[in-house]
């Protein structure tokens, strides 16, 4: 489409290649600038939904938990489906009061002394992986590299066994998003199904049985007075699946692409002319690894001027937001130096990102290991693009790595998924 055509707002946000066939960036400063809170009407049963396209009336919008509520759902394509089967049990889709209590439990995932181990696992694993590839061949970052980081950490963190780790990750491919055009909505419900029966029996078992294990904790813990039950133990070790894999290895994915396609960024990065901390925010923004998140409006609330009605859909559009020009200085220069970066891609409020230190811990290591390994990084040919309407970025990036002359000697990692 053209993004001078008066159709252009019209572009199917519902549509998985949506951002596929389109250039997501001139999309959105189209939006932002003629119509930044407006909405969609319903086709045929589906519901029609609100979008939200400004920095500021995202973020607002992410702290009014009151008014916008998350527990029919927090993803636009569920929402229009319908409501969240795991609304009010799995943390993303809870409210107060159950929401902080809930939070307090997981949290203790995120304790340091549990933290300090995984991180260091997840540098060793990484050092060794990027090492393993730096030899100056073709290979796919994603499948060699981006693939096999994430879900080892999150399963470090559940302690979930090395042989059952291929399977999830399979699975939770499936329910996520698509690596090619067909999406198969119920192959994506049968692989969550999967998933969250996979982990009930692990907790069931872990329950009988506890060990030294996030798992075990959260099936022992109470929220307000009581256990949870089985399943919503599972289905809130899957939140952590969930949001600990796919944005990780996209925003991964991103960072390579990235690098690759900005030469001078890369030579920054690689002699020390930029830090780590303020490249990985940069990369978080500029890969944006979950387009939108979703809310419904518990009561009737105005924003950005628009007044929008108790029960609407509303979708908060992060790719926009870390975009807006009248927060981020010339927004599509990718700089690795840039701050402040006041990004929304780890969300805001009350369900920010549980996971933002081991998201953030991940990226750094990747760079870090990048930095110490590799010479050169060069594209080899097109990267395979995720056709969803949640996620935006690559399931394949063909890359090489020009080995540096003396690279540095790598730690033993432990076992990885696939490796
Ligand atoms: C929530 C993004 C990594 C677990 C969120 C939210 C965003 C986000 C935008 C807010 C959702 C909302 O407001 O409805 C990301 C990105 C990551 C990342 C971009 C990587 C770069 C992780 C990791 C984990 C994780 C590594 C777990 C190990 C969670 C959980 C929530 C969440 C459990 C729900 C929090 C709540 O509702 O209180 N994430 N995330 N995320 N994330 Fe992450």
């Amino acid at each position: 489409m053209d993004p001078a055509s008066e159709t252009w707002l019209d572009l199917d946000l519902t549509d998985p290649a949506a951002f596929v066939d389109n250039d997501p960036h001139a999309y959105w400063r189209v939006v932002r600038a003629r119509a930044p809170v407006h909405w969609r009407p319903g086709v045929g049963r589906r519901p029609g939904f609100w979008v939200v396209a400004r920095h500021a009336d995202v973020r607002a919008a992410y702290s009014d938990h009151e008014s916008l509520i998350s527990s029919r759902g927090t993803v636009l394509d569920v929402l229009l489906r319908g409501e969240d089967s795991a609304g009010g049990r799995m943390l993303a889709v809870t409210d107060r009061p159950r929401h902080p209590a809930l939070r307090r439990v997981l949290g203790r995932a995120f304790s340091p002394r549990v933290l300090d181990e995984v991180v260091r696992a997840v540098r060793a694993r990484t050092d060794r992986l990027v090492a393993a590839v730096a030899r100056g061949a073709e290979f796919d970052f994603a499948a060699d590299v981006a693939d096999r980081v994430p879900m080892n950490t999150i399963c470090d963190l559940l302690s979930i066994p090395d042989g059952d780790r291929p399977a999830l990750l399979r699975w939770n491919k499936a329910a996520l998003s698509s690596d090619g055009a067909q999406v198969d909505p119920y192959g994506a419900v049968e692989a969550r199904n999967e998933i969250v029966r996979y982990l009930t029996e692990l907790a069931r078992a872990r329950r009988a049985r506890p060990g030294d294990d996030v798992i075990s904790a959260i099936a022992a813990a109470e929220v307000r007075g009581r256990r949870l039950p089985l399943e919503d133990v599972a289905l809130n070790c899957y939140s952590l699946v969930l949001g600990g894999d796919e944005s990780s290895r996209v925003s991964a994915i991103c960072a390579v692409k990235a690098l690759a396609e900005h030469p001078g960024q890369w030579r920054a990065l690689r002699d020390g002319g930029v830090g780590l901390d303020t490249a990985v925010e940069e990369v978080l923004r500029w890969a944006t690894p979950a387009m939108h998140f979703a809310r419904t409006a518990a009561r009737d609330v105005v924003i950005g001027g628009r007044q929008v009605r108790a029960g609407d859909v509303v979708t908060l559009w992060n790719t926009s937001a870390n975009d807006d020009e009248a927060v981020f200085d010339r927004p599509r220069r990718f700089d690795l130096g840039r701050t402040p970066n006041r990004h929304l891609s780890l969300g805001h409020g009350a369900h920010f990102c549980l996971g933002a230190f081991l998201g953030r811990a991940e990226l750094r290591a990747l760079l870090a290991a990048l930095r110490e390994s590799v010479a050169e990084v060069d594209l080899r040919g097109e990267p395979t693009p995720i056709h969803s309407t949640f996620l935006r970025g690559y399931s394949a990036l063909p890359v090489s790595f020009t080995p540096r002359r003396t690279p540095r000697a790598t730690g033993a990692a432990g076992a990885a998924v696939g490796a």
